[in-house]
């Protein structure tokens, strides 16, 4: 009898399990088919999926916005009633960067143009002004009218994560490590503000290099639009010069035509440099709230990278960048196709970030883009596969979605609805775990990671960590990754998969209410751990498991009191 109602337990537990993680797995997908529907506008209308019909309706949307540096003691009524005379606002919002900034959306163009017309210049007496005007603006007040010392109804979105501890805080609060995936990623991905304030910036950057390239656009790219992007990580920005360079005119068979005369130059990289070169210093020189501009143009990729103040963000500017936004595209497709891929993703990138894994200084660490494609080739060598192949979504392509970028194939499937998924059922703890085990036994000596062909292939170099470029097939994206960073990233895996085995770790904590629970499940994997310790592991492993188990909660008990004091 005892026996048999400890299975009839295990059995409600795994039952509740499963609920869960379906909960937990529809609140992602609910979220991201909320985001979707607001996106569209009105309910039931077709909802653009594709990155350009994303790409498409945020650029137009943010031609209509303005940005506004307002009073920190603006009363939200008064500043819409004051704008709306200019035409009807679509939507608003308030956050803090160097100040309160207020992003404003008109429903038509031609009130932001009213608005500008109204603007006035500054008068400053000790300096003398750039006589550049953009869509960055500073609501004054000469009286208190506007600024009522009553409370203010304003309410500022926030455009960064919160600190790791009270992440930590709020996971240990969850009742499934599903949950605590989910709850991760809800706290993490860019906001809808957010991706609006990025879009913005770059429209109003394009303002800027229209000077001299009226046809330009300038497209956001990386994990700002890939799905995957976390608050407060960079800007990529894509300086879109295709309308202009010639390619896909047609050129008559017979007859006269005209063409442009054009200044020639040695090599596509050349041309690449002076572009650059000049938009940067434009960028140095006029840019309104752009500050610390470098100009990167040896790099293999060259780039300008400025701090854009009003928003935050820090920006990286390329052109002739066309492969990385394919990848952005690939990455963002695979993310659309399941939501266990992107809360996958951002708790591996967010636990690789703790450890130091990742790291925002470039150097010899593995980079986010190199994690993601490590994550995706995970998925696809699940049984079944969680997701396809890259030769399967280019078998998968029709004409139109052929792709050759400087002689690279980059073609694969743009109809989502085309790709038939396997119905893979495992829950986001057991791939967590199996992500860690995965990487913590893989011959990354002899072998290489290829998510073309979703299986390793033999490394074709000698580097420690080999990633094939799912789109240039020769290189190497992990190349700057030395023997040391791998080390640790295996150590890591091995540790957090042998802590997630742990009963007294992958179970919540019990704490009396109110109390603050002590770190359990992924939270513990998010603590500092200590890697000399893990290479010892071998010896530790010769320790009975409960003494073991019994010393890590209580450091970890520790911890927690050491947080919440
Ligand atoms: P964050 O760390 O959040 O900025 O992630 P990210 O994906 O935006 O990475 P990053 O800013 O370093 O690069 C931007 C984009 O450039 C990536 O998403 C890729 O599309 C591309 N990219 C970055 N690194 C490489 C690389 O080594 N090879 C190739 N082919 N593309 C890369
Ligand atoms: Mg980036």
């Amino acid at each position: 009898q005892p026996r048999g109602r400890a299975r009839l337990v295990k059995c409600l537990r795994k039952v509740e399990t499963c609920l869960h993680r379906s909960i937990a797995t529809n609140a992602v997908a609910t979220q991201a088919e909320a985001t979707r529907k607001d996106d569209a506008g009105e309910k039931g209308k077709d909802v653009p999926k594709s990155l350009h019909a994303v790409h498409a309706k945020r650029q137009e949307q943010a031609e209509r916005s303005v940005l506004i540096n307002c009073h920190s003691r603006i009363n939200d009524k008064n500043f819409i009633k004051h704008l709306s005379r200019h035409g009807e606002i679509q939507k608003h919002f308030f956050y803090e960067s160097y100040g309160i900034y207020a992003v404003v959306e008109f429903a038509s163009q031609d009130s932001v143009a009213s608005l500008l017309n109204e603007a006035a210049i500054p008068s400053i007496s000790h300096d003398s002004m750039v006589p550049f005007k953009s869509r960055l603006l500073s609501l004054r007040s000469l009286s208190s009218e506007g600024l009522p010392n009553q409370q203010s109804g304003r309410q500022c979105k926030p455009q960064t994560t919160a600190p790791i501890n009270e992440l930590i805080q709020r996971l240990s609060r969850e009742e499934t490590i599903d949950q605590q995936i989910t709850s991760l990623t809800e706290s993490y991905q860019l906001t809808e503000e957010n991706t609006r304030l990025r879009f913005l910036v770059c429209s109003l950057l394009k303002d800027i290099a229209a000077a001299y390239f009226p046809e330009c656009t300038i497209k956001p790219f990386g994990s700002s639009v890939n799905g995957f992007g976390k608050l407060g990580c960079d800007l990529d920005m894509f300086l879109d010069l295709d309308g202009i360079s010639g390619s896909g005119v047609k050129m008559p068979k017979s007859g006269l035509w005209l063409e442009y005369q054009m200044k020639r130059a040695s090599s596509e990289r050349a041309v690449t440099q002076s572009i650059l070169s000049v938009i940067g210093e434009c960028v140095e020189q006029f840019g309104p709230g752009c500050v610390g501009v470098q100009r990167i143009l040896n790099a293999r990729c060259p780039l300008v990278r400025f701090a854009h103040q009003p928003s935050g963000f820090q920006c990286d500017l390329t052109t002739n960048n066309r492969v990385a936004m394919k990848s952005t595209e690939l990455l963002y497709l695979y993310g659309e196709l399941d939501p266990r891929v992107r809360s996958l993703v951002f708790t591996v990138r967010c636990w690789a970030r703790a450890h130091g894994v990742t790291s925002s200084i470039p150097g010899a660490w593995i980079t986010n883009f190199s994690l993601t494609i490590m994550v995706l080739f995970f998925l696809q060598t699940r049984s079944p596969p969680l997701i396809p192949t890259l030769d399967h979504l280019r078998n998968l392509a029709s004409p139109a979605d052929k792709s050759v970028i400087e002689g690279n194939d980059c073609t694969f499937v743009s109809n989502f609805s085309k790709i038939q998924l396997h119905s893979n059922i495992e829950t986001l703890e057991q791939l967590l775990y199996r992500f860690f085990e995965f990487y913590a036994s893989f011959p990354f000596s002899r072998m290489s990671i290829n998510i073309r062909k979703g299986k390793e292939q033999n490394k074709p170099e000698v580097a420690p960590l080999h990633i094939q470029n799912p789109f240039e097939t020769s290189l190497n994206v992990s190349k700057n990754v030395n023997a040391a960073q791998l080390d640790r990233f295996v150590a890591l895996c091995q540790e957090s998969a042998w802590l997630l085995q742990q009963s007294g770790i992958s179970t919540p904590t019990a704490h009396k209410e109110g109390d603050t629970p002590a770190p359990w499940g992924l939270a513990t994997l998010l603590l500092p751990l200590d890697v000399a310790k893990i290479k010892s592991r071998k010896k530790r492993r010769r320790e009975p498991a409960s003494d073991r188990i019994k010393s890590l909660l209580e450091s970890l008990k520790n911890k927690n009191q050491q947080n919440t004091n």
